[in-house]
């Protein structure tokens, strides 16, 4: 029997992603983002980011068809966000995939979008196939969150998340402390390449020995914002000239010790050699060279999917469909709303 060919949408956030998959081959991958739009307010708008996906969806369906050559009429169901992101965004996206299977006649399934980033590791062709049990670290503008995924279609247990912001909205606001432009993390990363990680000393969150009950695997950004901001205060109040580099790769040094650190700790504690990284932030140079580092030393192996998969995009939301059709899931009734917390 063939592979299901599935068109994912995924509008939890600023981007309106357009997938189309067949099983676990990727077809397209199409990507509007309103970044642009939310830049000169220094973070996402979400009325802004729902009113910018009414009007990207249709071309976006347009040019992913268009890009795979795949007609409407041959899909075999239609994948949608349903939560966790932004209510006005992902109520956008679940009206249109109900539109779309109703006209069609398609089963229409309603996806986590933290699944289904883990999911995105399927459509890695180069890769060899997705082991389990995984540890699983998601870091990016909207989420923070540590899962260990025993199976993707049933067994998904999430050991921890921010409890504030999410690494990507900490470089974004450091960016802005430090007079960078948005999106931060791009930029801080930059900054840092010339700066020394261990110039100045900054908080790692929620990383006390009396964290380790209640949050051992959870992430704390903004008590090191705060660090940041105050630490340049004192250095204006001082006369002295804020040196951007330092600041940046030392803020990066504390974001990234704390995320590589948690992660590893969850895969040792449950006797998992597997880390799959995920999310927007994984384009961090250093997170990237600290968790393979420190992942080959605890005998981890490290899995990161090409970053176009990484960021939020339709087809890891169309490969998690394909995944529950494959396992015999029956798909949701019409009757589901946008669930802005919605559980994994
Ligand atoms: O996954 P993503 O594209 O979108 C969502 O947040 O949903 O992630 C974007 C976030 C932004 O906060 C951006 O500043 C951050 O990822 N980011 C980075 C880097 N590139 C993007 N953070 C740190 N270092 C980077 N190189
Ligand atoms: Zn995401």
């Amino acid at each position: 029997r063939e592979e299901p060919l599935v068109l994912g949408i995924e509008t939890s956030c600023d981007e309106t992603g357009i997938g189309i998959v067949r099983g676990r081959t990727l077809l397209s991958n199409t990507i509007a983002s309103s970044m642009d739009e939310h830049a000169r307010f220094g973070g996402v708008v979400p009325e802004v980011a729902a009113r910018a996906h009414l009007e990207a969806l249709q071309p976006a369906i347009e040019a992913a068809l268009a890009e795979s050559g795949v007609a409407l009429a041959d899909l075999d169901a239609v994948a949608v966000t349903s939560g966790p992101g932004l209510a006005g965004a992902l109520m956008v996206g679940v009206g249109a995939a109900k539109a779309l299977a109703v006209a069609l006649g398609t089963p229409l399934y309603a996806v986590n979008h933290l699944v289904g980033h883990i999911a995105a590791d399927l459509l890695d062709a180069d890769a060899e196939p997705l082991e389990y049990p995984t540890v699983a670290l998601l870091v990016s503008g909207g989420h923070t969150s540590l899962l260990l995924v025993r199976d993707l279609t049933s067994d998904v247990e999430l050991l921890g998340e921010t409890v504030d912001d999410a690494a990507g909205e900490a470089f974004d606001k450091v960016a802005r402390i430090l007079g960078l432009p948005y999106p931060g993390g791009p930029e801080i990363d930059r900054a840092a390449a010339s700066g020394d990680p261990r110039a100045i000393r900054f908080p790692r969150g929620l990383s006390r020995a009396s964290d380790m009950d209640r949050h051992r695997y959870d992430f704390s950004f903004s008590g090191l914002k705060t660090a940041v901001a105050r630490w340049i205060e004192h250095q204006e109040a001082a006369g002295e000239p804020v040196p951007v580099a330092d600041v940046a790769a030392s803020f990066r040094e504390a974001v990234v010790d704390v995320l590589v650190t948690k992660a590893l700790d969850a895969c040792v504690r449950h006797g998992v050699p597997r880390l799959l990284l995920g999310g927007g932030v994984i384009a961090n140079r250093r997170l990237r060279e600290v968790a393979l580092e420190r992942a080959d030393a605890a005998g981890v192996a490290v899995r990161i999917p090409p970053l176009s998969l990484c960021t939020d995009n339709g087809s890891m939301i169309a490969a998690l469909a394909a995944e529950l059709i494959r396992a015999g899931r029956q798909p949701s009734t019409l009757a589901f709303g946008a669930d802005s917390t919605l559980p994994v």
